[in-house]
């Protein structure tokens, strides 16, 4: 049986408050935890079949064309199998859902450190000295610049309602500043990984990727075989943030190389590939334009945002996705405008467009707040409008205000609006200051299947994938709450393709999509089973492996005497259009600035979250802390850099591009809403909340810093030097 639900309406049933078994939403540990902190959780590299191969890239060590390869030295060595020059390898990675093979073929060279062949030896370490070892010829070609020029058309996109210029010349407040953002890196724990293996025209591929549905067609189109006979197992992935949404050169070249050497390949990118040859988030040039009046309510918004990519990406940086529903403001203008460049391919990075545009338009609004003489609490409380007013639909819930009020109250926010600078202790400047969160909700397509014995164990099937981010427990628990057994009792497999095709993990939408897919499966067994005793699926309570109708308690093995096995297919449908679904939160930060060296410490850090029902309060919590650790790396450290003559990556390890350490980081509060649902998001009334703790939280601090020093930075990160001049002003 098939439960299948598009969302057209509201499903305001709020079945899982009704049950209350008190297993979903709770902060259960997850079930996967013990084998990962023992190393018993293997990721992709980890499982290496007997006889592997090693496979290395040889790459490109400047932009243009190859004219040759000269890989004598290489096959001569002892060790080596092969050297791989397919066309088929990749040239960047997949974007997003791509679905089909990403561009390929590696004669052209667009980017520094672009692989253009795979040498594959016996160990790792023979492989990568052939591989340096290759002599490459690059012969000049016409490229793209390698740091962004030209903005302007075909690219440009703009929409406007009202009329802005005429708001800001009549504005009593107004704020027109530019900012910047650098290019950021992934850099997830887990470097990229894939070990391919052959059985006849059958393809193996153990990666480490978030998406396996349209990782299986990116791959099989690469490749140009049948997806069926591709089977794609990703069961453990140390972390993606979006650079392993897409198969990336490593899964393609390990396929290739297995098919001709015959043999199972493994090719592991190292940190410096990871950096120069999978995804960057591109760096961003922001113009905010806000005009409002005396009381600073906002008549008019400009935002307008410069981002770059490859010639040949259709990717670009979504900066300003939220900017047209955060706040009021008739009168507004939104531009993006993308330029061509040679660098290492652009694409998503956790919270692709709100990490970086809310946090530059909450550094602005801050402003507004400074300009206009009003707490900045208080000036987005005003500006917070009862329907998206760019299309005039009404929110499915916004709770931005309660966020706003209970994050300034667990902080302890300071309203009293002290001048900048006015805070000292020693050589200390101490500031407060706060941002708002924004990030749009969606739902993604997924299928589950759960299976009920008689014996009271369940089994949940879905390609969906971990992450890092708690899959297997969230999923263990919206089955156990719907089927009323002991968590324990519930065995969740994930990450292989031969299961039915969850959401994977990707935009915030897997937990609450793969999660509905399989509240609906489990809604297909309960039905079954109420069937078997002659009631109706409502009238009927599953509690410790007991079913209970009627005033009767039956054993689940005297209902049913074979497992039960149900599909739950979840689809969007009209409630994406016909609402604004977005997730809210409010940070709120407290610096101190060294005077004399002009280093910022982030001293307290709050973050309050809203985000329908909260599926797992542990592990929601924690993509909230990891989203505020990433703010105090792009508020103060975080910079991809890129030389200015060839557009290589400069800093292309862990010890150059600095995040932030335990050091870094204090004590971070975080406080989840947790009483709202949203019944326009999907039948658990849920919605995601994977990115929102980035969404604007570098933006708190960049306004403590002010606040603190009175120097305002626009050009992200406030490394010391940028404040130390201010300071000097
Ligand atoms: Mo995310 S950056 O959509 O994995």
């Amino acid at each position: 049986m098939t439960i299948h639900t598009r969302m057209d309406d509201a499903d305001r049933r709020n079945r899982l408050d009704d049950m209350a078994q008190g297993v979903l939403s709770t902060a259960m540990d997850r079930p996967d935890g013990p084998l990962k902190v023992s190393g018993r959780a293997p990721y992709a590299h980890e499982v290496q079949p007997e006889g592997m191969l090693h496979g290395v890239f040889v790459r490109a060590p400047r932009i243009g064309r190859v004219v040759s390869l000269d890989d004598a030295a290489a096959r001569a060595m002892d060790g080596v199998e092969t050297v791989v020059t397919d066309d088929r390898l990749l040239r960047n990675p997949a974007q997003g859902t791509a679905n089909e093979a990403p561009v390929q073929g590696p004669r052209e060279v667009f980017y520094v450190g672009q692989p253009i062949a795979l040498v594959v030896a016996r160990t790792f370490e023979t492989a990568r000295a052939a591989a340096l070892s290759v002599g490459v010829e690059i012969a000049d070609a016409e490229r793209a610049p390698v740091a962004p020029q030209d903005y302007d058309s075909p690219d440009k996109k703009q929409s406007s309602q009202g009329d802005l210029d005429a708001a800001m010349r009549d504005a009593a407040v107004t704020v027109d500043r530019m900012y910047t953002t650098p290019a950021h890196s992934s850099a997830p724990m887990e470097p990229h990984a894939a070990i391919a293996e052959w059985d006849g025209d059958r393809l193996t591929l153990r990666g480490s990727l978030q998406m396996l549905k349209f990782n299986r067609n990116e791959l099989a189109d690469s490749l140009g075989i049948d997806p069926k006979n591709l089977r794609i197992l990703s069961p453990y992935v140390g972390g993606g943030f979006g650079s392993k949404l897409g198969v990336a050169p490593e899964a393609v070249a390990a396929a290739i190389a297995a098919q001709e050497t015959g043999r199972p390949v493994g090719v592991a990118l190292s940190r410096q590939q990871v950096f120069e040859a999978t995804m960057r988030r591109s760096e961003t040039r922001q113009r905010v334009r806000l005009a409002a009046d005396a009381e600073g309510r906002l008549t008019g918004i400009g935002h307008d945002a410069w981002v770059s990519n490859l010639p040949d990406e259709s990717y670009s940086e979504p900066v300003t996705q939220a900017t047209p529903f955060t706040y009021r403001g008739e009168n507004r203008v939104i531009g993006h405008h993308v330029a061509r460049v040679s660098r290492t391919c652009a694409g998503s990075v956790r919270a692709p467009g709100e990490a970086v545009g809310i946090t530059v338009f909450e550094i602005a609004m801050d402003e507004l707040a400074h300009a206009a003489g009003i707490d900045p609490v208080e000036l987005r409380r005003r500006n917070i409008p009862d329907r998206d007013p760019t299309k005039d639909i009404p929110f499915s819930s916004n709770m931005l205000a309660q966020a706003l009020d209970a994050g300034a109250a667990a902080f302890g926010w300071d309203d009293s609006r002290p001048a900048p600078g006015s805070r000292r202790e020693g050589e200390w400047m101490i500031g407060q200051g706060m941002a708002s969160a924004v990030r749009v909700n969606n739902l993604a397509e997924a299928k589950a299947r759960v299976t009920l014995n008689p014996d009271g164990t369940a089994l949940v099937e879905t390609d969906m994938t971990d992450i890092g981010t708690g899959s297997y427990a969230i999923l263990t628990q919206i089955a156990a709450e719907m089927l009323g057994l002991p968590p324990e009792r519930v065995e969740v497999r994930l990450g292989d393709t031969d299961l039915p095709p969850g959401s994977g993990s990707g935009g915030s939408v897997g937990a609450s999509s793969s999660g509905s897919a399989v509240f609906l499966a489990c809604q297909g067994v309960r039905e079954r089973l109420a069937e078997a005793m002659g009631v109706a699926e409502t009238d009927l309570t599953l509690k410790d492996g007991q079913a209970i109708a009627d005033n009767r308690s039956t054993p689940l093995g005297d209902v049913i005497d074979g497992p039960v096995e149900a599909l739950g297919h979840i689809e969007p449908g009209k409630t994406s259009k016909a609402v604004r679904q977005a997730t809210w939160g409010a940070y709120f930060a407290e610096v101190a600035v060294n005077s004399v060296t002009g280093e910022t410490r982030v001293r307290q850090m709050h973050g309050t979250f809203a985000a329908g029902r909260i599926l797992n309060a542990k592990t929601a919590r924690s993509q909230c802390l990891g989203g505020m650790t990433f703010g105090i790396g792009m508020a103060l450290t975080e910079e991809l850099m890129h030389d200015a003559r060839d557009g290589h990556v400069v800093n292309r390890d862990l010890a150059e591009y600095h995040i932030p350490v335990n050091a870094d980081v204090p004590q971070i509060t975080v406080e989840l809403l947790m009483e709202e649902r949203d019944p326009w998001t999907n039948p658990m009334q849920a919605k995601g909340i994977g990115e929102l703790g980035i969404c604007g939280a570098a933006a708190a601090i960049i306004n403590a810093i002010h606040q603190a020093t009175g120097v305002r930075v626009r050009d992200l990160p406030a490394t010391l030097d940028k404040v130390m001049a201010g300071l000097e002003d």
